[in-house]
């Protein structure tokens, strides 16, 4: 098979969302903090209808009926999630309702699980399964689901909620580059979920931001090294056209593409001119370790970095501040905000992926796009997903009303034996709810 990739994408978030500014005032920080300091705006959250569940049912239902795939059709489907409910039953056998339906119960793969990293686990085996002698001819699905939802305090506004479904096949539109690769995968307790009562993190935010930043760094490392060695020359910023990160909030973008900036500053590459290289000599004797840390050099490489990141990452950005960390979801939502916006001029273009999950693993990777063919186009996918409509017709929630819907998600984590209130008005046609936990801890779901 060649030309293993994407070749089609729906995206689902749930309708319900709190302002940043709001929360903002809500919690009584400084203004800004949440806005401009972390670089978010808006923060999707799932009330008591729905979960990780729901949300995957629904985005693998709409995309299957949106393509006109036919259910018989896939023959591996990979769920990525780090949002535990059964614990040892896969997210993905609740997934097997659509295809029992049809007669498919022929579908091999199941969860894979490291903090926002599996989604990208899941992808590399699908896309690994097309390519392999045991592919049978039929698509591969990958679902990444997650509802990050912290504890009050400072990770809080960092929350959000989605489900991506990316089918997988030859000829893809948005193909892998599969040798222009780069992992790091490395033990830290930066962010875990020891505590199996509630929903909620263990996190160093410090030591998970430093962690990040360091996977990065030895990611774009490996992946210069193989690309080097591969065509004989050196790999810079300006050999991929747009660069998508993992986003647990905007600034962590910014800082981590200005990152990538200094690396090529100091390996004297050619994506950086003569006076950006001046700025940043400055911090070319700095120890790896001291070069986190320097917030001089923090602002400076940001403020080179600028217009490269206004070309090259923003048109990026949309989904992901406006709905949050979407943990799995995350990377692929940013991806959705960049067809959304760019599908018109993305055919021929490369497209390198950074992939973080705490704990910690993390790879850097390239996609080589092409315009398609129905239905599987850059244009069609953008159509499909409607990110503008599904983002304005969103219904803003009070921090009051979101601080009352958290308390009760914490009471109904791990519970049995409760019906939801099934009040689905705010939720669109199509979509799957939570009806009941029963007290074998059975859920149940309906469709409005
Ligand atoms: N106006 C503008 N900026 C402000 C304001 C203001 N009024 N107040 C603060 N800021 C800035 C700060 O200067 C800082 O920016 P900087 O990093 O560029 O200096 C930023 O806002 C955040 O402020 P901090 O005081 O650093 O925030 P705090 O420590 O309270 O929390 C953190 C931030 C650690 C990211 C927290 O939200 C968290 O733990 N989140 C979850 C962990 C996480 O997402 N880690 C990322 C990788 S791992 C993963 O994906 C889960």
């Amino acid at each position: 098979a060649k030309n293993v990739g994407i070749l089609a994408m729906e995206i689902y978030f749930p309708p319900t969302c709190v302002q940043q500014e709001a929360l903002e005032a809500h919690d009584g920080v400084s203004k800004g903090k949440y806005t401009i300091g972390l670089g978010q705006d808006c923060l999707a959250f799932c009330t008591e209808v729905e979960d990780v569940i729901s949300m995957s049912l629904t985005v693998v239902t709409s995309l299957l009926e949106k393509y006109g795939i036919d259910p018989k059709q896939i023959g591996r489907m990979e769920v990525g999630s780090e949002t535990v409910i059964d614990k040892s039953k896969s997210i993905k056998t609740f997934l097997m309702q659509i295809f029992e339906k049809y007669g498919n119960t022929d579908i091999e793969g199941v969860d894979s699980t490291n903090a926002c990293y599996g989604g990208t686990a899941a992808l590399f085996n699908c896309v690994n399964w097309v390519e392999s002698s045991s592919w049978d001819g039929r698509y591969g699905l990958v679902v990444c689901t997650d509802s990050a939802v912290y504890a009050e305090g400072p990770a809080r506004p960092t929350g959000g909620a989605a489900a991506i479904a990316l089918l997988i096949g030859p000829d893809a539109p948005i193909a892998f580059e599969s040798k222009v690769r780069g992992s790091h995968m490395a033990h830290a307790y930066d962010f875990y979920k020891p505590n199996l009562a509630s929903e909620y993190p263990v996190v160093d935010g410090k030591l998970s931001q430093t962690c990040y930043l360091m996977a990065l760094d030895s990611c774009y490392r490996q992946l210069c090294k193989k690309y080097e060695k591969m065509e004989g020359k050196q790999f810079s910023l300006s050999d991929a056209e747009y660069f998508v990160f993992h986003s647990p909030y905007n600034k962590l973008v910014q800082k981590s593409f200005a990152r990538l900036v200094f690396n090529d500053a100091l390996r004297n590459a050619s994506s950086i001119d003569e006076a950006a290289k001046e700025k940043l000599a400055a911090f070319s004797s700095l120890s790896s370790d001291e070069s986190y840390s320097n917030r001089d050099l923090e602002k400076v490489s940001q403020q080179v970095a600028k217009p490269l990141y206004d070309a090259k990452v923003q048109p990026t950005t949309l989904l992901p501040k406006q709905v949050g960390n979407m943990y799995t979801a995350s990377l692929y939502a940013a991806f959705a905000s960049l067809i959304h916006n760019k599908h018109s001029t993305l055919g021929g273009k490369r497209v390198v992926l950074f992939s973080y999950g705490s704990g910690l693993t993390s790879t850097m990777f390239s996609l080589h796009l092409r315009d398609g063919t129905h239905p599987f186009s850059l244009a069609n996918i953008a159509t499909v997903m409607d990110v503008g409509r599904k983002l304005k017709s969103r219904h803003e929630f009070t921090p009051e009303k979101f601080v009352e819907t958290m308390k009760l998600m914490e009471h109904r984590y791990g519970a049995n034996d409760f019906v939801t209130s099934k009040d689905i008005s705010l939720l669109s046609l199509g979509t799957y709810y939570l009806t009941e936990v029963d007290t074998m801890y059975r859920r149940s779901y309906g469709k409005k």
